[in-house]
């Protein structure tokens, strides 16, 4: 008989990366609160957690990462002043930051890769199916990505991952999953069933131009998986390798997500959502605009 399956209650947030990519902004200061219009990078992906239902955010923080824990603890003297200078609805956004969900802490001690980082959770996540989100990475669109995700595992039992479409001469840049349609269980076209999992291929070896770009949800065994695989080079452990041990041994999906996807880690990919969340501010939208207008190009 197969085990019961479990409520998703909680979500990892890796959060000790260097952020070379992003240097020198990073050299000081985390890259996941660098801001996106007035929201640091992992903020989006807390809200996510929220609207998805999760209860327990567990963020894997570094050295120079003390940023994060201070955005996330409660503010008293700054709540007071606000209210004091008559700014209750400041306030009040500022008391939301860090209500409504548990938060915990763990260190990595040195960057040996995602799959490392998802593994220091293991103790605090204990026998239960949990989200892992990038705190680098923002997805917009009608539904929470991690939601969805945790739909697929409710019905199925088994960890389920966004892909999304990438042009094909980007393929070398991600993940890249073997994947073919999958059996009609209520997510029409959106959901595919993943062979496997290629790092990084070269356009003429990838298996198809999906992409993994951020979003996780995994049956507690993803933990066993990643304590087998082998370092790789640097002495990384990759997220990517545990994968394909579970998709082979435990199954796994790929949610095709209806929306848009900015890894806000890279320069190019942080101004697009800059640029394009400005947009769609309530505040700040129509005047972004017409400024955007105005400029000759
Ligand atoms: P990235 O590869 O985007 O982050 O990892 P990075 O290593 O910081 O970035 P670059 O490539 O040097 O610019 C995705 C997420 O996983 C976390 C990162 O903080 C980021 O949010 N991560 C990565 C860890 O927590 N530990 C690691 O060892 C690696």
């Amino acid at each position: 008989m197969n085990p019961p399956i479990r409520k998703v209650r909680k979500a990892v947030l890796p959060a000790a990366g260097l952020g070379t990519r992003f240097l020198p902004a990073t050299k000081a200061q985390p890259k996941e609160m660098l801001p996106v219009v007035d929201k640091p990078l992992i903020q989006y992906a807390v809200e996510e957690c929220i609207a998805s239902g999760i209860e327990n955010v567990i963020i894997i923080t570094g050295r120079r990462k003390n940023a994060i824990e201070d955005h996330f603890d409660s503010a008293p003297e700054l709540e007071h002043f606000l209210e004091e200078h008559g700014k209750p609805g400041q306030a009040d956004m500022v008391r939301r930051i860090s209500g409504g969900i548990h938060f915990s802490y763990t260190r990595q001690s040195e960057a040996l890769g995602l799959g490392h980082a998802v593994l220091l959770a293991r103790e605090l996540v204990g026998d239960e199916p949990f989200a892992v989100l990038l705190g680098d990475v923002i997805l917009d669109g009608p539904e929470p990505g991690t939601k969805s995700l945790i739909d697929v595992y409710a019905q199925t039992g088994q960890g389920a991952i966004i892909v999304e479409e990438v042009p094909r001469e980007r393929v070398h840049l991600y993940g890249i999953a073997d994947a073919r349609p999958a059996p009609d269980l209520g997510f029409g076209d959106r959901l595919m069933r993943i062979n496997d999992v290629i790092e990084k291929p070269k356009r003429e070896e990838a298996p198809s131009n999906l992409a993994v770009t951020g979003r996780y949800v995994f049956p507690p065994e993803i933990f066993d998986c990643l304590s087998r695989i082998k370092p790789g080079s640097g002495g990384e452990i990759q997220l990517t390798d545990a994968m394909r041990l579970l998709a082979k041994e435990h199954g796994l999906w790929g949610y095709i997500y209806d929306g848009k996807t900015y890894d806000a880690g890279d320069k190019l990919g942080f101004l697009e959502a800059t640029v394009e969340l400005a947009l769609k501010n309530v505040d700040l939208g129509s005047s972004f605009r017409k400024y955007l207008k105005s400029l000759t190009l």
